[in-house]
């Protein structure tokens, strides 16, 4: 009995070991993490979805980021505090109810930790608060804020093959409102909308025609795999629908620090923790401003080609009872959202880290009572993401890969031209 335990402790030992050994190099705490977290915070606490979040951590690292350069040779000003009061000023716009409780306690923290005299803290709040204020002022002109007319072209009674209609399952009521449509005319903050119809040319004709070979076979998996009935799809699978949702059950994505918080997190434990918080910074811009300028791009496509989703085809054709294993998105199927915005980030991380991806680390999910899991290649954790949208019954295939193609060209183009600011200073895209 007792050769039996201490075998067993020894197993687990060596499990402990391969989790640990490759020991990732986690970035140093810094003020650029802690405004980072707070800012997952408040996506939590305000519920938003991905796609908000998105433009959430985009205004929350261009801020960091402006300060610490804006900062540099001015012996007046603390950088990492201008940067913590940009940060700061971003946050408490989006809901001024935050502030008391979530925002200004931490912030007096960081001030209290700085020791600095009363007249630098005063200069640096001055430049963070400035940099707030453009944002909120580029914001504000974001053509992405405006009403949109767009419907769907036909009631569900005369739904044509390919064509989105409203879903009986989508998330939310009433059942005849789309999410987002406006973001299809937003502003980016680095990769110009004037680039945006030719980087998606070659997916405004893309998604397979209904009744297809290739239709056939995507959706032969669709209909094995994410439905609420699922021949073919595993306890694991299903655990992964949810995983990478990273959302609260049932909530379609809101009251989670979505995917987008889930790519912040391996970024911080991946990174080196000999970078700067300046470098942190120029990450987390890079990181957030990929995520949003991606889903403005995916949504381009989603609305000039709106595409059904599968609950509709499959109901119509293949299955009448069939309903998918999580909500459908109130939004058209192609390109995929939540891959756009997983692969603008995912490329951001990939390039910061030279293109090496054979990294152990471990990932954290919302979905409640989900274990951690522990990947040993940055690949297979981005394969699994893509893949939760078909357990989840959400998506094709083809969507997921072509979003992550244009997530990716948006985020490759991003790394190369942070320093390009463009946020508030464009004319609208071209329709
Ligand atoms: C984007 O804006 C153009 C021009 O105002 C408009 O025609 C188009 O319908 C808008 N797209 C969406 C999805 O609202
Ligand atoms: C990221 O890590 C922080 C610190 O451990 C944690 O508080 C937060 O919940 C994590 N976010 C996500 C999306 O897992
Ligand atoms: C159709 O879907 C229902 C509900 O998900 C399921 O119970 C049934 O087995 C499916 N029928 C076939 C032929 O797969």
């Amino acid at each position: 009995m007792a050769r039996a335990v201490s075998v067993l402790a020894a197993l687990a030992l060596i499990g402990l070991l391969a989790f640990t050994a490759p020991a990732a190099a986690e970035l140093k705490d810094s003020i650029v993490i802690k405004w980072t977290y707070l800012a997952q915070r408040v996506v939590r606490q305000l519920r938003l979805t991905n796609q908000l979040s998105a433009k959430l951590y985009g205004h929350v690292g261009v801020a960091q980021y402006l300060a610490y350069k804006q900062a540099k040779g001015n012996a007046a000003v603390n950088a990492d505090l201008a940067s913590a009061f940009a940060a700061h000023s971003v946050l408490a716009r989006t809901n001024p109810n935050l502030a008391p409780s979530v925002l200004d306690t931490p912030l007096y923290e960081d001030v209290v930790a700085s020791g600095v005299s009363v007249a630098v803290r005063d200069a640096s709040a001055a430049l963070g608060i400035k940099i707030g204020i453009d944002i909120a002022t580029a914001s504000a002109t974001d053509a992405g804020l405006q009403v949109s007319y767009y419907r769907p072209g036909y009631p569900d009674s005369l739904a044509k093959d390919d064509v989105y209609v409203f879903t009986p399952e989508q998330i939310g009521a009433p059942r005849d409102f789309l999410l987002y449509p406006n973001y299809a005319n937003g502003s980016t903050f680095i990769y110009p909308v004037s680039k945006i119809p030719a980087l998606t040319a070659p997916y405004l004709k893309a998604p397979f025609k209904f009744g297809s070979a290739d239709f056939e076979a995507e959706n032969k998996v669709v209909l094995e795999q994410g439905g609420t009935y699922a021949p073919n799809r595993t306890p694991y699978d299903t655990d992964t629908a949810r995983f990478w949702l990273g959302a609260v059950s049932g909530s379609g994505g809101q009251g989670s620090a979505g995917v987008t918080g889930m790519v912040q997190n391996i970024s911080i434990a991946l990174l080196p923790g000999t970078y700067t918080p300046e470098q942190q910074a120029a990450f987390f811009a890079k990181l957030g401003t990929a995520f949003y300028d991606a889903i403005v791009a995916v949504w381009y496509v989603k609305f000039k080609v709106p595409r059904w989703r599968p609950i509709t085809a499959i109901q119509k054709y293949y299955n009448a009872s069939w309903t998918p294993l999580l909500g459908t998105p109130q939004h058209p199927e192609y390109p995929s959202a939540h891959q756009g915005i997983f692969g603008g980030g995912w490329s951001v991380l990939v390039r910061e880290l030279g293109g090496k991806t054979d990294y152990t680390f471990t990932v954290k999910s919302d979905w409640p009572n989900i274990a951690d899991r522990t990947y040993t290649n940055l690949n297979d954790a981005a394969a699994e993401a893509g893949n939760s949208r078909i357990f989840a019954g959400a998506h094709w295939a083809q969507a997921n890969n072509d979003a992550f193609a244009i997530g990716k060209a948006v985020g490759e183009y991003i790394y190369d031209n942070i320093d390009k600011l463009i946020y508030g200073k464009q004319a609208p895209l071209k329709w």
